[in-house]
């Protein structure tokens, strides 16, 4: 279960407001993904763009060999049904009782019977704690009850690919927590490819297997969760640490003199904080997408911040680069884009100084996508801050679209 989703060269305006370009980057089959960006970046317009109610300027969405902004109507209505979707604000039905709103996609979908209906819709109520609730309307539940109604909703058609706009927002912090482990152990009972788009800085930090930050109109950085967990772009550091110091302001960009002075203030980021363990589903095993704490850093020998991974016995390698040394964007405000594309293993010579050391010994573990995609540092996509073109070192090929 689950399939790839390899977004190219994405790009739209809504008349002359551009809301990002040319966006890249690939959710690998099966593997949890975070989206994250300030409001008003644009998350959920790419959500849209993925299931295909918005078609972009510019740009592919290939899943399964079909690109969705280009499909005809009748192999749109096939690809939609792949996907479950969980909206930002639940998207129920009023005047429908819940169990009539989780039955919906069966109805209109399906030619299944109300027995068979029956089954599956109380499976799916079961599984996100809402039994008993049937029968009420959306409007006389609690927020989270309907947050949970609409993902019982997006579950019912056994979807490969799970999208959740904001699944968090509105929820107390122990909601959350266990939405984001209902999340987890879905993952590992249907291994769909899922792309979360949250504000919660935790849930970013422990849930996902990648993680994308939409900024400035560009995406900003795409890859494996350990990759942005000890990146030292500021931006990627500002977000993920929920920062007031950094290039993100109230709204959304600061102006260069403000900037300035807090350089002069001194106020500088401070130290990245220890990477947490990712969530384990209920069962205490790992999902097959998921990769072992630290994996990623030792195959490209940075050594996380202190105290990482506290209590799952991870011991990192000796002699690896402390994160400190990422390559930090020296351009005054400007914001280092960088891409990662899922790319074969550079050759040992090629770009000396990013490219990951290999290790020493493999594990003969079959290399999936997100593997292939944390070699992209080797690949990177250099961008300066809007309005110049990108330059890639990586010479994989790519298509440009301009
Ligand atoms: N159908 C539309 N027509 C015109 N403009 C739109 C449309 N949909 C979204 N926009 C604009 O696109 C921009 C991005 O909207 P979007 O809802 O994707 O932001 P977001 O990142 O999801 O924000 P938030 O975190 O607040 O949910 C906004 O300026 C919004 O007004
Ligand atoms: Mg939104």
């Amino acid at each position: 279960m689950g399939v790839e989703v390899k977004v190219e060269g994405l790009t739209k305006s809504f008349g002359r407001q551009v809301i990002w370009e040319d966006v890249t980057l690939t959710l690998p089959k099966g593997e949890i993904s975070v989206l994250l960006g300030p409001s008003g970046t644009g998350k959920s317009v790419f959500l849209k763009h993925l299931i295909g109610l918005l078609r972009p300027d510019r740009g592919h969405v290939y899943i399964e060999g079909h690109d969705v902004p280009n499909v005809s109507e009748r192999h749109l209505y096939e690809v939609r049904k792949m996907f479950g979707v969980l909206f930002q604000d639940g998207a129920l039905f009023g005047s429908m009782s819940i169990y009539d709103n989780v039955a919906f996609p069966l109805r209109e979908h399906t030619k299944k019977g109300e027995t068979e209906i029956r089954g599956i819709v109380m499976e799916k109520l079961e599984l996100t704690g809402l039994l008993g609730a049937e029968e009420k309307l959306p409007g006389e539940i609690s927020g989270g009850m309907r947050k949970r109604a609409g993902l019982a909703r997006a579950l019912v058609l056994n979807p490969e690919i799970l999208l959740f706009d904001e699944p968090d927002s509105g929820l107390d912090p122990v909601r959350t927590a266990y939405l984001n482990q209902l999340i987890v152990d879905l993952n590992q009972q249907i291994q769909a490819t899922m792309l979360i788009v949250t504000h919660d800085v935790n849930t970013a930090r422990t849930v996902p297997d990648n993680i994308g930050l939409l900024y400035r109109r560009h995406l900003a950085m795409f890859g494996p969760r350990e990759m942005l967990l000890s990146s030292q772009e500021p931006v990627v550091r500002q977000f993920l640490n929920a920062r007031r110091q950094g290039p993100i302001g109230m709204a959304e960009e600061k102006d260069a003199a403000e900037l300035e002075a807090e350089k002069e203030e001194g106020e500088e980021i401070p130290p990245l904080p220890p990477i947490p363990p990712q969530i384990l589903p209920t069962d205490g095993r790992m999902r097959p997408t998921q990769r072992p704490p630290g994996e990623w850093l030792r195959e490209h020998d940075i050594t996380p911040p202190a105290g990482s991974f506290d209590g799952v016995g991870y011991a990192p390698r000796s002699g690896g680069r402390p994160a400190q040394r990422e390559r930090v964007s020296a351009e005054g405000d400007g914001v280092r884009a960088l891409r990662t594309t899922p790319a074969r293993r550079p050759a040992p010579s090629a770009t000396a100084e990013a490219a990951p050391r290999k290790r020493a010994a493999t594990t003969g573990k079959k290399a999936t996508a997100s593997q292939a995609a944390t070699d992209a540092p080797a690949k990177k996509t250099v961008r300066r801050a809007a309005g110049t073109r990108s330059t890639s070192t990586g010479g994989t090929g790519r298509r440009r679209s301009s």
